[in-house]
């Protein structure tokens, strides 16, 4: 009795923990492919993970500004870096675009309902 009740317990506060979860961050979230590299052993995006999540289009954006408009390179919020670590391989170990319907970015894009017109110019596959 006891231990069925403590079991219940435990798979209630399991469900909670997921909703809070869920609701905490307002980026609805598929099931995404594992990133390639970490930035470093305790860092595994340029930026947190919570942080890249809800802003990772605005460094994007910011990147471009100010690469094209004011001449400044920094390889931090690079697109080309963002591809290198996220785009996966198939099974013959060539690289899959990312804006492939599974693929990191356009998963979750047309999960949430995104556009973007970015891959009409800018490469899709790491080192191309
Ligand atoms: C009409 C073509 C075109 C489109 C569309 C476009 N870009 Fe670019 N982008 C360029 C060119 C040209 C450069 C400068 C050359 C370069 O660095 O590759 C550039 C540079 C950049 C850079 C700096 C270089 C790098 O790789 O970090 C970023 C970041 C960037 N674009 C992001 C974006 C994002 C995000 C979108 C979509 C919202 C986008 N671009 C859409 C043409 C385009
Ligand atoms: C050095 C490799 C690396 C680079 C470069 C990188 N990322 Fe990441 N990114 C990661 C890792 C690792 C995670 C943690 C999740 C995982 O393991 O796949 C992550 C997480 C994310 C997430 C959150 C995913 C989630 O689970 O909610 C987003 C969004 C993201 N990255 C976008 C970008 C964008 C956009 C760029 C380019 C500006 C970029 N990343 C550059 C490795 C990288
Ligand atoms: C965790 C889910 C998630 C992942 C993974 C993700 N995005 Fe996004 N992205 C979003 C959401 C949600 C928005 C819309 C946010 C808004 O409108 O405020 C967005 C918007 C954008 C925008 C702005 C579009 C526009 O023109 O307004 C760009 C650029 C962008 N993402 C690039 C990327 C790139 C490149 C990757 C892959 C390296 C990526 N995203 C991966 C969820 C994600």
């Amino acid at each position: 009795m006891g231990k069925v009740l403590r079991r219940t317990a435990l798979m209630l506060f399991a469900a909670f923990s997921v909703a809070a979860a869920a609701a905490d961050s307002r980026v609805p979230l598929p099931d995404l492919p594992r990133a390639r590299h970490q930035v470093s052993a305790t860092q595994g995006c340029v930026e947190p993970t919570e942080v890249m999540r809800k802003n990772h289009m605005k460094f994007l954006l910011h990147q471009r500004d100010d690469t094209v408009h004011e001449g400044v390179r920094t390889k931090k919020h690079s697109l080309v870096e963002c591809i290198n670590c996220h785009s996966s391989d198939d099974r013959d170990g060539k690289p899959i675009a990312i804006n492939a319907p599974d693929q990191f970015c356009q998963s979750c894009h047309a999960y949430a309902g995104v556009q973007m017109d970015c891959f009409q110019c800018h490469a899709t596959k790491p080192g191309s």
